[in-house]
């Protein structure tokens, strides 16, 4: 059991493009614009962490080493893992993201509040609604596997400075295609993240699907904030991952609508692979 604090890296010297776009991120603004609800979009992407946490073998909690890369100010794929995986590491581009992560992982009364997805998720998992104190272990459970909080960027090779491929799992929501709006770009992040995987190890991805918008935007209809996006679809995400080093016949690819008409993509894709 791990039981030490976060090791907190500080961020290198960030490029221009960070100024550009991504300077007046706001990370609380972010969470709150999408998780302050569990819409359909979330109850996906909740159901697919159980799910595939669910299907490792029991002794992966010793051994398992995992990196949710890109993790934003989030910690919601880290709530099916903290109680199937031996080490959690997380890592963003921004440094208020990793800022807000570490808010959470202090226990700081101030951050965001993730009970409703934790509550959810063990709800997912067991059938049963949790009691306020099964909802606080497992909040401890993922403070206490949590041992890194790193900047990263996806653009780089090694995406994380002196890391080699070091993760049985790897996680990435929604970061390689909202790190660019190029395609090749796209699938030269996707490989410089996929570098961090060991041999044999697995990819847990998802993507926004069919983006249609080329720079942080702001919704007319909502308010809603988009980042610049890649426009991809499901075979993007086979092509991809075939081509950065998977084994075709491990890829495995799902797909959810957008939960509201005034999303500028058409859904989220799911997608893992095991890495040759
Ligand atoms: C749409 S957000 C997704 C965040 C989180 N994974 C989630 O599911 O909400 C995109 C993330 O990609 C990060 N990002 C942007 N450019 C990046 C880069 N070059 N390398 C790594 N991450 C980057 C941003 O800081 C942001 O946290």
């Amino acid at each position: 059991m791990i039981s030490e604090k976060p090791e907190v890296q500080t961020p290198e010297v960030q490029t221009t493009e960070i100024t550009e776009a991504w300077a007046h991120f706001d990370a609380r603004a972010y969470l709150n614009e999408y998780y302050s609800d569990l819409g359909s979009e979330n109850m996906a992407f909740l159901n697919y962490y159980v799910r595939f946490f669910a299907s490792l073998p029991d002794n992966a909690v010793n051994t398992t080493k995992l990196l949710d890369f890109g993790s934003g100010p989030t910690i919601y794929p880290l709530i099916a893992a903290a109680t199937k995986v031996n080490e959690i590491h997380v890592c963003d581009y921004l440094e208020p993201n990793l800022a807000e992560l570490n808010l959470w992982l202090s226990g700081d009364r101030s951050a965001f509040d993730w009970r409703e997805f934790v509550k959810t998720t063990i709800e997912m998992e067991t059938s049963a609604t949790p009691t306020d104190r099964e909802i606080a272990a497992r909040e401890a459970a993922i403070r206490d596997r949590t041992t890194k909080v790193m900047p990263c960027d996806a653009s780089q090779l090694p995406p994380i400075p002196g890391m080699t491929a070091a993760y049985d799992i790897l996680v990435t929501n929604s970061c390689a295609e909202a790190a660019t709006n190029d395609y090749n770009e796209w699938q030269r992040f996707v490989a410089n993240i996929a570098a961090l995987i060991k041999s044999g190890g697995t990819i847990v991805m998802s993507a926004v699907k069919g983006a249609n918008f080329g720079s942080i935007e702001q919704s007319e209809a909502d308010g809603s904030l988009y980042f610049p996006t890649v426009s991809i679809f499901e075979q993007d995400l086979v092509d991809v991952l075939t081509k950065v080093g998977f084994e075709p016949s491990s890829i495995v690819v799902e797909s959810v609508p957008s939960d509201r008409p005034s999303r500028k993509y058409q859904g989220i894709m799911f997608a893992t692979a095991i890495k040759n």
